[in-house]
C-alpha cells in the first residue's frame, strides 16, 4: 500500500504559525495523556533554536487541517527532538515519517552531526519509527517522566 507521504502532493510540511496553536493543542490532546500546555508551545515559537514542523493535507469539506507536528532544536552541531505526534485517526500513514525526514534534513543542511532524543521505555510504536531511521538507544534516564515514574530511554543518530 502506498503512504500518505508519498502520495503526490498530499501532505504539506510547514513550520507552525500562532494562528495554528488551538488546531495543534486539540491534536496533542488526542496524542497524549500529558499534553503540553499552551504556554510552552507559545515560548517554544519565540526561540530562533526551536522549530515546530507541521504536516497538513486537505480534509474531504476542502480545507487544510493538521495531521501531526515535529518540534525540534538546532543547537550548534545537535539535532535535538522534543515531541512528534500524529492524529490517532491517521496513523500508520508515513506522516511521522514524513515529518522525521524533513527534520534529519535539515539538521543535515545545518551542519548537524548527531540527532539526540528521548523516548518512554513502553512507547513501541515510536521506537520503531526511530529504529526505521537508525537511531540506536546509548542510555537511559530512570523515572525521566515524573508522573508514571517511566524511564526515558536516550537515542542518537549520526547525521
Ligand atoms: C509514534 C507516532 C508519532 C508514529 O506516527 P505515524 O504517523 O503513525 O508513523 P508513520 O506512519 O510515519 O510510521 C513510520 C514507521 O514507524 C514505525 N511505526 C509507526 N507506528 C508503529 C506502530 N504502531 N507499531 C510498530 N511500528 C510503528 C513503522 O516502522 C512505520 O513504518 P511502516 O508503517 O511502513 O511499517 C504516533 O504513533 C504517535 O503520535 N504516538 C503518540 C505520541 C508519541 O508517542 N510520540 C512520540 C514521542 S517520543
Amino acid at each position: 500500500m502506498r503512504k500518505l507521504a508519498d502520495e503526490a502532493g498530499t501532505l504539506t510540511l510547514r513550520r507552525m504559525h500562532p494562528r495554528d496553536l488551538d488546531e495543534v493543542l486539540e491534536l496533542q490532546r488526542r496524542a497524549f495523556a500529558h499534553p503540553w500546555s499552551p504556554e510552552l508551545f507559545k515560548r517554544e515559537m519565540t526561540h530562533d533554536w526551536s522549530t515546530i514542523l507541521l504536516a497538513e493535507d486537505v480534509g474531504p469539506d476542502g480545507r487544510p487541517r493538521i495531521l501531526g507536528f515535529l518540534i525540534y532544536w538546532l543547537v550548534h552541531d545537535e539535532l535535538h527532538i522534543l515531541n512528534l505526534a500524529t492524529d490517532p485517526a491517521h496513523r500508520r500513514r508515513g506522516v511521522a515519517r514524513a515529518l522525521l525526514e524533513k527534520t534529519l534534513a535539515d539538521g543535515r543542511a545545518h551542519r548537524c552531526s548527531m540527532a539526540t532524543l528521548e523516548v518512554r521505555r513502553s512507547n513501541e510504536p515510536a521506537l520503531a519509527l526511530y529504529r526505521a531511521f537508525s537511531f540506536r538507544a546509548v542510555g537511559v534516564r530512570p523515572n525521566y517522566y515524573v508522573d508514571e515514574g517511566e524511564d526515558a530511554i536516550v537515542m542518537v543518530a549520526d547525521l
